[in-house]
């Protein structure tokens, strides 16, 4: 394990995510852990993030008593490299001259962590504070126009430290330094995918025991599926999974989760045709937060019914669900129920399911998530999906939800997700919506009668993590395709629209 002590910066993440790119194990902790419980964990390396504040700002955040003490190698980052510097007894100062973004590296000395790198390279700044003298016992290995100090070194001590961010991509050979850090330290790169999901199983193996029964609700996303083809590899029949098709997925997802994920898992699955129930339920609402309730709600009931149905063969005693690291992180690192979100599987479980959980996912990244769906050979469209609200379709149809509306959207929805894969652009796109304006009507021309229809609005966004998003800038020639084809093979519309709103004001969704 290589911890990275986050001292406040949104570049935790980050850095964790680029050590495990080198296939090595990493874990986010606070920088207020004592370092007895760090190294509790057994850490290989330490790496200390970045952090917003000065080292000599009041209240800014310290590393702990002794962590530079322990032996363990231990790499600084931006502020993290300033604090080793300060409590070691090197100057930091308030030169006057920030740096913020891209700026040249002069490598005076190769040492570990710039060995074999070109002598002038660029590499990403934010900082106020510079390192002006390096501790003693160091040696000062790169250096830029304002930075006296950017790379120090004590190999002898396992101690290292750069004011540049290695973990972005605008740093040339970020992941080169951070590769050579680990190397030094002698982290082995055996965290692969084949291990992830191999340990993951024997943990759940261990948790359940070996009589333990569990349910999974199944969304048709890429967390729940990947989640629950852990479990059952690792307690196979154990495992009920239910998926509630509430009618509003879009077309072809329901046969993914019925037929191609069963086929490739050999999960045992109750399938609840519910579509009927949740239109019924839908029927004469527009407001958007009426619609999410109520179809939060219905999902709560189906499932309990059918938790009941699979109890009356003997108790169940976990709930499996699709956490995902960045949620552990930003709740705090905590366990348990506390840890679900409201929008998990559609509207949220009830609090009084009195399940323990079973989450497989918790250590990992999104990314890592998809790749671990592949080694279980999940379906791709499956492992693939853009992000998808739970509420589904009934989200997308800006008025009544009805039977007909959902098949017309279904169908132009289809066409754009075709059109948009097709032309490469499924990794660039992180999700676009196709919101139906069901109760606005124009005037067109088609062959030679004159239309009466609905318009469309197609909405890609790119994103990192759907709280901001900037409208995408799909070819022109791309989004012709889509409005030449919705408007040709779904008779209903007769105009596509784009929304070129960022996020904010506009949120991705419509409603
Ligand atoms: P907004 O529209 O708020 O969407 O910019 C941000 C992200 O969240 C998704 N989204 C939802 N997901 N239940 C969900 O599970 C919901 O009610 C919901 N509303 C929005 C949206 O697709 C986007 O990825």
């Amino acid at each position: 394990t290589v911890l990275v002590v986050d001292f406040g910066a949104q570049y935790a993440q980050l850095i964790a995510r680029r050590v495990r790119e080198c296939h090595v194990y990493s874990e986010i902790v606070p920088s207020t852990m004592p370092v007895a419980e760090m190294l509790a964990k057994r850490p290989k390396a330490i790496i200390l993030s970045g952090g917003p504040a000065s080292v000599y700002a009041e209240g800014a955040p310290a590393a702990p008593e002794g962590l530079f003490e322990t032996g363990v190698p231990t790499f600084g980052i931006c502020y993290g490299f300033q604090e080793m510097a300060r409590v070691l007894g090197g100057q930091v100062a308030h030169t006057g001259i920030s740096e913020y973004g891209r700026t040249q590296l002069t490598v005076g000395r190769e040492g570990v962590l710039l060995s074999g790198l070109p002598a002038t390279q660029s590499v990403w700044m934010s900082h106020g504070d510079s390192v002006v003298a390096a501790p003693q016992g160091f040696q000062v290995t790169g250096w830029t126009p304002d930075t006296p100090v950017a790379v120090m070194e004590a190999p002898d001590r396992g101690l290292y430290g750069v004011q540049f961010h290695p973990e972005v991509l605008h740093s040339d050979h970020g992941q080169a330094v951070l590769k050579h850090f680990l190397d030094a330290a002698g982290c082995r790169p055996s965290w692969t995918m084949l291990n992830i999901v191999e340990d993951a199983v024997d943990a759940v193996r261990a948790q359940v025991g070996p009589r333990g029964r569990a349910i999974c609700g199944l969304s048709g996303g890429v967390d729940s599926a990947v989640a629950a083809a852990i479990v059952q590899r690792a307690i196979g029949d154990r495992l009920t999974c239910v998926f509630v098709d509430h009618g509003l997925l879009r077309k072809g997802e329901a046969e993914q989760v019925e037929r191609d994920f069963v086929a490739a898992t050999g999960v045992r699955l109750r399938v609840v045709d519910a579509a009927e129930r949740f239109l019924k339920a839908l029927s004469g609402v527009t407001d958007p937060e009426e619609k999410r309730k109520i179809i939060g709600r219905e999902f709560i009931r189906v499932f309990e019914d059918e938790q009941r149905a699979i109890m009356a063969d003997g108790p169940v005693d976990f709930l499996v669900q699709g956490t995902l690291y960045p949620d552990v992180v930003e709740s705090g690192g905590g366990t348990g129920a506390a840890n679900i979100k409201s929008h998990h599987n559609v509207g949220g479980l009830p609090d009084d399911l009195r399940f323990s959980l079973v989450e497989p996912l918790r250590t990992l990244f999104k990314d890592e998530v998809r790749r671990a769906g592949e080694e279980l050979g999940l379906p791709p469209a499956m492992v693939w999906r853009q992000p998808f609200p739970g509420p589904g379709l009934g989200i997308r149809i800006v008025g009544e939800v009805t039977a007909d509306r959902l098949s017309i959207l279904r169908e132009a929805d289809a066409i754009a997700r075709e059109e948009l894969s097709r032309a490469g652009l499924d990794r660039e796109i992180w999700q676009c919506p196709v919101v139906l304006l069901a109760d606005v009507r124009s005037v067109g021309v088609q062959g030679d009668g004159r239309t009466y229809g609905h318009p469309v609005v197609l909405r890609p966004v790119s994103s990192e993590d759907a709280m901001t998003a900037d409208w995408s800038r799909v070819p022109y020639d791309v989004l012709a395709r889509i409005s030449t084809r919705i408007t040709n093979e779904v008779r209903e519309i007769n105009r596509v629209v784009l929304d070129v709103t960022s996020k904010p004001p506009g949120t991705i969704e419509w409603e």
